[in-house]
């Protein structure tokens, strides 16, 4: 009987699209799904010549797979990915690798990792991303479980990833839930890039009334910059689409409430938990929220009314001011997320390499842009880096552009126009750059409440005062 490659149960738009690709790279591919519309539509898809079967049998397809079995989900985080791994499992035998292609919430990889390794099967969490394009073209694969048991998996995934100078956008990442974790922070980058690049927009339209035109025309012409990106890339296309409708601008008649599913928030979440300042994606995660209070909004917008002052500022300069400042925010953003990665590492020994990550993200991914070139050869100056605003190169970026950020929030204000990301980004860039902060205040009034005592900056020890 042939035997195939890899397997993938699970073929949306994101397996079949995976599937092809492999196929495209010449591996015997083999697809389950429930539903066998899906599955049959699979083997008419792919071309002629390829090994593509698909079946609605677990039993069938795990008997197709070459051992050790590499199997990856893609199936909708939370239970669906623990009922496809019931599925299979009666059928696996050891050494076989289970691979977990989404989204996934990471101690619920921890705990597959631990609940598969009893029967002697691999368990990889692997964030991936890119969307449907990238699935089917070359993605970033961030995959993260047992080394050994990579080398099977290696060839194929170093196959169909995205490519940059020829480098694969995929690296093993590190142990136990590695990959979605750093997945994970990658989606709260990507909230604090999309939560910027919206705050520049509403500064332009709502704040200085530049027209559509203009300000989809500052997006095309921002990518051909340092500013280079996937997410400045897309926003110059989205807002130069047309409604076939209204024959308006079409994103003019989107709804304003931003949806989550909830990566954004995790990242956050875990970060408060790791002590892990990252104040600029949590202003993303945040605005997301207050965009849902829409009657709120309205209400509020009759009666906390503010009247637009400045405005002596000509287009020209105002784009220069904001570019200038994005590019110090987005940096910022960058900085915040790999931080944390570097601190979640040492918590929970995934062991990552943040200069692989850096490489991963060059390419295929959705925060993919110029400046992670950058950040890796940082990392490459200095592994141990705690923070890239301490490389001396990408510091003194930010040191030369702090005037620009510190116009375009000043402008925001006179104008009412809310810019968290910007000013998380420099209140985080202050305070990272605050030799003595006024924290020292806090500490004394904990100890006057609740005697919960300081340190001195002239004697060890810990003291407690009778402050009245
Ligand atoms: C990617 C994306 C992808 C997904 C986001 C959307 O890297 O390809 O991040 O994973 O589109 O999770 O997230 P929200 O629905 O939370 O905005």
């Amino acid at each position: 009987m042939k035997s195939y490659d890899f397997g993938i149960v699970g073929l949306g738009v994101m397996g079949r699209n995976l599937l092809l690709n492999m196929a495209d790279n010449n591996f015997a591919v083999a697809g389950l799904d429930l539903d066998a519309a899906k599955a049959e539509s699979l083997e008419k898809e792919a071309a002629e010549g390829q090994d593509v079967k698909a079946t609605t049998q677990a039993q069938e397809f795990v008997s197709l797979i070459r051992k050790p079995r590499a199997i990856m989900l893609l199936v909708p985080a939370g239970k669906p990915v623990d009922s496809a791994i019931g599925s299979l499992l009666p059928f696996l035998e050891e050494g076989d690798i289970v691979i977990d292609g989404g989204n996934s919430y990471f101690p619920d990889t921890d705990r597959r990792v631990a609940e598969l390794a009893e029967k002697n099967i691999h368990f990889f969490g692997m964030g991936i991303s890119g969307g449907e394009k990238g699935a089917r073209f070359g993605p970033s694969m961030m995959p993260g479980g047992d080394q050994n048991a990579y080398e099977r998996l290696r060839p194929i995934f170093e196959a169909i990833a995205a490519k940059v100078n020829g480098e694969p956008c995929v690296t093993y990442l590190g142990s136990g839930s590695a990959g979605n974790y750093v997945k994970m922070v990658h989606n709260g980058i990507e909230y604090g890039i999309m939560q910027l690049i919206s705050e520049v927009y509403d500064l332009m339209k709502r704040g200085y009334g530049i027209s559509d035109e203009k300000i989809q025309q500052t997006f095309a012409d921002w990518n051909q910059t340092e500013l280079q990106s996937f997410l400045i890339e897309i926003t110059g296309i989205v807002l130069n689409k047309f409604d076939e409708e209204t024959g308006e601008r079409l994103v003019n008649k989107i709804s304003d409430w931003a949806k989550a599913k909830g990566t954004g928030k995790w990242t956050s979440q875990n970060a408060m938990d790791l002590q892990a300042p990252i104040p600029v994606i949590d202003a993303a995660v945040t605005m997301r929220d207050m965009s849902k209070y829409k009657p709120e909004r309205i209400e509020a917008a009759k009666e906390l009314t503010w009247t637009a002052t400045g405005g002596e500022i000509s287009e020209e300069q105002l784009i220069e001011e904001l570019r200038q400042a994005f590019y110090f925010a987005m940096i910022t953003i960058y900085a915040q997320g790999l931080a944390q990665l570097t601190i979640a590492s040492k918590t929970y020994n995934y062991g990552l390499n943040l200069e692989q990550v850096a490489k991963i993200w060059r390419g295929g991914c959705i925060i993919r842009a110029v400046v992670l070139e950058d950040f890796r050869q940082a990392y490459v100056r200095n592994p141990e880096l705690p923070n890239i605003l301490l490389d001396n190169e990408i510091g003194g970026k930010l040191v030369s552009k702090q005037t620009n950020i510190r116009t375009v929030i000043k402008l925001a204000v006179d104008k009412g126009i809310p810019v968290a990301a910007f000013m998380n980004s420099l209140a985080y860039f202050d305070a990272y750059r605050s030799e003595r902060l006024a924290t020292n205040l806090i500490q004394a009034q904990r100890d006057y409440f609740g005697a919960h005592t300081y340190e001195r900056t002239d004697r060890e020890g810990t003291f407690h005062t009778h402050w009245d």
